[in-house]
C-alpha cells in the first residue's frame, strides 16, 4: 500500500491496523529520533508504539541488524517501521529478513515492514536490502519479497527538515534508478515510461528542493519521482553503476547517494553503445538537443548533461574527494566482478572495463 500526501502521517495508526499490526517497533537514526519529525511520528503511532531503535547507521552494519532483531523479539513487535532514509528502512528490512530466517523458535516473529521515508532512496518500495560486514568492509545486497514494505507512507511535511545535501545525494540516487531501469534487460514499456516520468520530476524538482528545502510542493513532487524511481528499480533491477557504488560504499563507508553522483556519468558513458534509445529519451529531460547528432555523440552529450546536473547540486565530483586511494581501484574492480548488478549490466563488464569507469570517476 502506498500513501502520499501532506499530513498522512496522522493516519498511520489506522493504515497499520489494516495490515494487522498491533505492536510497532520504530527503527530510525539518532537525529530524526531526537527531533520534531521523530516526535510527530511517535505521537501518530500512539499506543501502537512499543519501542524505538534510534541507532541505525549507513550501509546497515550486521551488528545493527542483530540489535534490532534482539530488541524486536524481546518487545514482541509485529511490525518494524523504518523512518528516514535508506539506512533505517534498510535496517528494518534486513532485521525482518533475519527474523523470518530464525523462524518459529521463541516469541512471535515480526514479518511486516512499513516505511516512512524522508529522503529519495526509494528503499520503501523495493525488495532490495543490504547489510555490511564492517570487519571485512563488504556489503552484501539481497532481494526478498518478504521484506518489501507493506506500507510506504510519504508525508512531504516530514521531509521539510531533510538537509539540502542529503536531499541532493538521495535525489541523484533516485535519478540513477531511472537511468539504470531505462537500459535494463528486464524493463518493459511500462517501466520505461515510469522511469522517464520520474526522471523528469527529479530533474525539475531536485534543484528547487535543494534551493528551497521547506517548500511543500517541491517535496511532494520529489516523493512522486523517488517513489516511481523505486518502483522501476524493483521491477527492472540494477546494472554496473549500482554494482560499483555498492562495493565502494561497503569498503569506504561513503554515502550511497554521494557515490551515485560521482559514478553515474561515467557508468552511463560505458553503456552508450547499448543505451541509444534510453539516451534519446533522456536527452530532452536533461535539456540536450539531439537533432543532427549520431547515437554516440548524443550519448556523450547526455552523459555530460548528467554530470552538469550533479555538479549544480553541489555534490562531490570525484572519488578522490572522498579520500578513496587511487591504488585501491584495481581491487575494487576485482570485487565488483562478483556483484550481481555488475553481471546484470546489459553491456558485459570486464575487470578492465570496471577499472576504466573507476579511474574516470577518480
Ligand atoms: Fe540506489
Amino acid at each position: 500500500m502506498i500513501v502520499l500526501g501532506p499530513g498522512t502521517i496522522d493516519n498511520v495508526g489506522s493504515e497499520l491496523a489494516e495490515l494487522g499490526a498491533t505492536r510497532v517497533y520504530l527503527v530510525t537514526g539518532p537525529s530524526l529520533a531526537s527531533g520534531r519529525v521523530g516526535a510527530r511520528v511517535r505521537r501518530a503511532f500512539g499506543g501502537l508504539l512499543v519501542g524505538t531503535y534510534a541507532r541505525s547507521r549507513p550501509h546497515v552494519p550486521s551488528e545493527t541488524m542483530d540489535e534490532v532483531v534482539r530488541e524486536a523479539r524481546s518487545l514482541r513487535a509485529d511490525v518494524l517501521v523504518g523512518l528516514g532514509g535508506g539506512s533505517p528502512i534498510g535496517t528494518a528490512k534486513a532485521a525482518a529478513f533475519r527474523l523470518q530466517q530464525l523462524g518459529g523458535s521463541g516469541p512471535p516473529v515480526p514479518c511486516i515492514v512499513a516505511a516512512i521515508p524522508t529522503t529519495y532512496s526509494g528503499s520503501e518500495v523495493t525488495p532490495v536490502f543490504g547489510t555490511t560486514d564492517l570487519e571485512r568492509h563488504r556489503k552484501s545486497v539481497l532481494r526478498s519479497d518478504l521484506v518489501r514494505p507493506r506500507l510506504a507512507l510519504y508525508d512531504p511535511e516530514l521531509a521539510l527538515d531533510t538537509p539540502p545535501d542529503l536531499s541532493a545525494s538521495t535525489g541523484v540516487n533516485a535519478l540513477a534508478h531511472c537511468v539504470e531501469a531505462l537500459y535494463a534487460k528486464d524493463a518493459g514499456d511500462d517501466e520505461r515510461t515510469m522511469a522517464l516520468r520520474a526522471a523528469g520530476r527529479i530533474v525539475e524538482f531536485l534543484p528547487r528542493t535543494v534551493r528551497d528545502p521547506r517548500n511543500l510542493l517541491n517535496r511532494y513532487r520529489m516523493f512522486e519521482g523517488s517513489m516511481e524511481a523505486g518502483l522501476v528499480l524493483a521491477k527492472a533491477g540494477m546494472g554496473v553503476h549500482h554494482g560499483l557504488c555498492h562495493v565502494l560504499g561497503g569498503r569506504y563507508n561513503a554515502p550511497h547517494g554521494v557515490l551515485n553522483g560521482i559514478v553515474l556519468p561515467h557508468a552511463m558513458r560505458f553503456n552508450i553503445p547499448i543505451a541509444t534509445t534510453a539516451y534519446r529519451d533522456l536527452a530532452p529531460i536533461l535539456g540536450v538537443k539531439g537533432e543532427g547528432l549520431g547515437d554516440a555523440a548524443l550519448g556523450e552529450e547526455v552523459c555530460k548533461a548528467t554530470a552538469t546536473f550533479v555538479r549544480g547540486l553541489g555534490l562531490p565530483r570525484r572519488l578522490r574527494d572522498l579520500g578513496i586511494p587511487r591504488g585501491d581501484l584495481p581491487s575494487v574492480a576485482e570485487e565488483a566482478m562478483e556483484s550481481k548488478s555488475v553481471r546484470a549490466n546489459p553491456r558485459p563488464v570486464t575487470r578492465a572495463d570496471a577499472l576504466r569507469i573507476l579511474e574516470a570517476a577518480w
